[in-house]
């Protein structure tokens, strides 16, 4: 099949681009004796997660119990849910994988984490807990310090359960420009209490993509889970960590009508997302084959692109690749995502955990 015979609006992979991303990040870590357990969020797809494992990541994470499930189809001897479980339905699932393969989940409470350790003693399998840190996003986590030591010296003493370590997640870095200081000093000194009162995180988890590449240089640190680097876009290139050459993954859609300085494109906000970018500018993706024109509306179903003079013309059929502003939300919109190589296409993967939200 070609590109060409494809309806739109379609999610199309440069596959040489992605497996350079997936070979780069496998040999960085590799380089620097990082564990590598890539967040699935971003593809959400069992092929692509045994691609991330065949070239060295050492596991997955997921933030879905649902996900997980699809996810242990990969053969993946590891998975991490690196978000708070709760509720007697996830536990249940998340016993049955502890069956199937080493299932981890962080917590930042004790409360999330007894129901955890119980439900894995009344089943027979072990589940491993890592304590969840507050690196400045604010988002979930104990601070560094004496709460995360209560934390730990907690999680030690239930039955049903291990404690392994630490996990922490710097999405409020937006970049290496960032200063990472703050975070270097605030991870060495948490592990250092830790360490001081007899608890050894055999496992420090953190890591992202815009931060991937600064990753050998955060003292403690000796994993790291990033999602978004296997396509990279418009914000990884916004964050420094990759260049646009680096986005493996372009939205194929359709121009439908033309006015005078603008265009509608056949794809809105349940094709692309309406997530912005760091930018000051709203706009919602960029027209590879119009770098100039802005996109930079959308209803549902409509993609409004205003067209500068210097614009190529367009005309009702034409066809226009465009990088997504977020990639991870704009595939879990989409059925099946295609891998091209130049107009031929080489594989149709479904986005098997697209919609596994609970
Ligand atoms: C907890 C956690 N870990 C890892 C990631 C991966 O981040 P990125 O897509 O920037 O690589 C995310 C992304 O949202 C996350 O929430």
């Amino acid at each position: 099949m070609r590109v060409s015979d494809l309806d739109t609006p379609a999610i199309l992979i440069d596959e040489e681009r992605m497996k350079l991303n997936l070979r780069r990040a496998a040999d960085y870590a590799r380089q620097y004796g990082l564990r590598l357990r890539p967040h699935v969020k971003t593809h959400k797809s069992v092929e692509l997660a045994r691609r991330q494992l065949a070239v060295g990541a050492a596991g997955l994470s997921v933030a879905k119990t649902t996900e997980a499930e699809v996810m242990v189809e990969s053969g993946t001897p590891d998975l991490l849910v690196i978000y708070p479980v709760v509720g007697r339905a996830k536990l249940e699932r998340l016993t049955h994988l502890a069956r199937r393969t080493r299932v981890t989940v962080s917590v930042d409470s004790l409360e999330v984490a007894r129901p955890i350790a119980e439900a894995a003693r009344q089943a027979g399998v072990e589940i491993d807990l890592l304590a969840e840190m507050d690196a400045g996003l604010h988002r979930v986590g104990v601070q560094p310090g004496d709460e995360l030591l209560a934390l730990v010296a907690g999680l030690q003493q239930l039955k049903g359960a291990h404690w392994r370590g630490i996990a922490f997640y710097p999405g409020h870095l937006r970049g290496a420009a960032d200063n990472l200081d703050g975070l270097r000093i605030v991870l060495s000194a948490a592990v250092a209490q830790l360490r001081r009162h007899g608890h050894v995180p055999e496992i420090v988890s953190g890591g992202s993509t815009p931060l991937l590449w600064q990753s050998h240089t955060i003292p403690e640190m000796n994993e790291i889970r990033p999602g978004t680097y296997i396509f990279n876009d418009r914000n990884t290139v916004l964050s420094g960590a990759c260049t646009r050459a680096d986005c493996a993954a372009t939205i194929l859609a359709t121009v439908v009508s033309v006015a005078a300085g603008r265009m509608i494109i056949d794809g809105g906000s349940k094709t692309f997302s309406s997530d912005r970018t760091s930018a000051a500018e709203v706009t919602f993706g960029e027209l590879v084959e119009a770098p100039t024109a802005r996109f930079h509306k959308m209803n549902e179903e409509h993609g409004y692109v205003e067209l500068p003079a210097d614009a190529p013309p367009f005309r009702v059929g034409d066809r226009v690749h465009v990088i997504p502003n977020h990639v991870c939300v704009a595939v879990n919109l989409h059925e099946r995502v295609y891998l091209v190589r130049g107009d031929e296409v080489t594989a149709t993967l479904t986005v098997d955990a697209r919609g596994k939200l609970q």
